[in-house]
């Protein structure tokens, strides 16, 4: 337990009122993150693109739909500037005080939906998207934001393909999380079509879907 606050009646001892805040925290890859109920919590689909990024020293990083903060943190390590992006204001906070932390500096974190608040250009752009279909009016709660990919599943995926060139340097890479559920070679398919070459870098089984990793690479003359 890290913090605990306790308010007192102050007339009646026998009217004490505590309040215990627990704080929760994951440790991964020499990372102590701090979770919020209503921010995803890293799962197999997060460690399974921690465990294949292409991250490079001196790489400009761009982290889409950073949630806890993870995968940003993570490239931070290694690169020389990460923006951590998310339409979800608490996972922002949250990301925030996961850098403060870990004491790493070289990381920005910013709400934004998808690349409404970006600038620039990157040499690594990294998205674990949200893919269960869903309708986006009825969601309950912020968290939901993590898992629910419009009425096909595929609305929040399809605009980033859609948009991610324009804030690709010439050799830039695009990491994402894809799950069988919502179409692994749709998502191949358009990234060809733009132009990358892609491929699948890591995959896993799970009891009802394959997740994997796509891994699709620009280069100068597309
Ligand atoms: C499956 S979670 C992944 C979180 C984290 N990257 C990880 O791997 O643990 C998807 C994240 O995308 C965010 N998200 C959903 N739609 C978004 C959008 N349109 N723009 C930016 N972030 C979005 C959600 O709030 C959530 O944090």
């Amino acid at each position: 337990m890290e913090d605990a606050a306790t308010l007192s009646g102050r007339s009646d001892p026998f009217l004490q009122i505590s309040i215990v805040v627990e704080m929760v925290f994951l440790y991964y890859g020499g990372l102590k993150l701090r979770l919020h109920p209503q921010v995803y919590e890293p799962a197999e689909d997060t460690f399974l693109l921690a465990e294949n990024l292409k991250v490079k020293e001196r790489f400009t990083a761009l982290d889409i739909g950073t949630g806890t903060g993870i995968i940003a943190l993570l490239m931070a390590k290694r690169a020389k500037f990460v923006l951590g992006v998310d339409i979800n204001p608490i996972a922002i906070e949250i990301a925030r005080e996961n850098a403060r932390i870990n004491g790493i500096k070289n990381v920005e974190f910013r709400v934004s939906d998808l690349f409404e608040n970006v600038k620039g250009r990157f040499d690594i752009i990294t998205f674990n998207p949200p893919y269960l279909p869903g309708k986006t009016e009825e969601l309950e709660g912020l968290i939901d934001l993590a898992l629910i990919g419009g009425k096909s599943g595929r609305e929040v995926i399809d605009r980033f393909i859609e948009q991610v060139k324009n804030y690709l340097t010439p050799k830039g890479i695009v990491q994402v999380v894809q799950s069988s559920i919502t179409g692994i070679e749709r998502t191949m398919e358009k990234f060809t079509k733009l132009g990358f070459k892609v491929e699948v870098t890591a995959r896993e089984r799970y009891f009802f879907e394959e997740i994997v990793v796509i891994t699709a690479m620009l280069n100068e003359s597309s």
